[in-house]
Parts: structure tokens; sequence; C-alpha cells
């Protein structure tokens, strides 16, 4: 059981890259998102779901938002 565990860490960690931003935070933010600016367009998971907006500024930086 031990074993499935972590190879599902590893699986989710694995998607996490790349792809769609695990939080709306770094879907806007250094260092993953250095680039993005207010308004840009950006992506994040939440609840098994992709959610996609704009970065707006929010609490102690810029963060995803729709
Ligand atoms: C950077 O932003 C894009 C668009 O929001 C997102 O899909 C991507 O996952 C982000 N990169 C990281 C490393 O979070």
């Amino acid at each position: 059981m031990k074993f499935f565990a972590l190879v599902s860490i590893v699986l989710v960690a694995a998607l996490g890259v790349g792809a769609t931003a695990p939080d709306p935070d770094s879907a806007c933010r250094c260092p993953k998102n250095c680039s993005h600016k207010l308004g840009s367009s950006c992506a994040f998971f939440e609840d098994g779901n992709t959610i996609k907006g704009a970065c707006v500024n929010g609490d102690g930086g810029l963060t995803c938002s729709t």
C-alpha cells in the first residue's frame, strides 16, 4: 500500500509540472510564472477542475482569478 501511495504522489507531481499550475498563486507568480503580469491569462487546478482566468492583484501579489 505504501508503494502505491508513493507512486500516485509521484504521478500527481509529474502531471503538475508544465501543464497547469496547482494553485492560483503560482499560476501568476515568481518563480514559476514570473512573466505574468496583471491581466495575463492563467489557469490552475481546483478540486480536480481546471479554472481559467486572469491574473489580478491578490493578497501579497498576483493571483489567478476568474
Ligand atoms: C504558469 O501559468 C500557466 C497559465 O496560468 C499555467 O498553466 C502554468 O502551469 C504555470 N506554471 C507553473 C509552473 O505553475
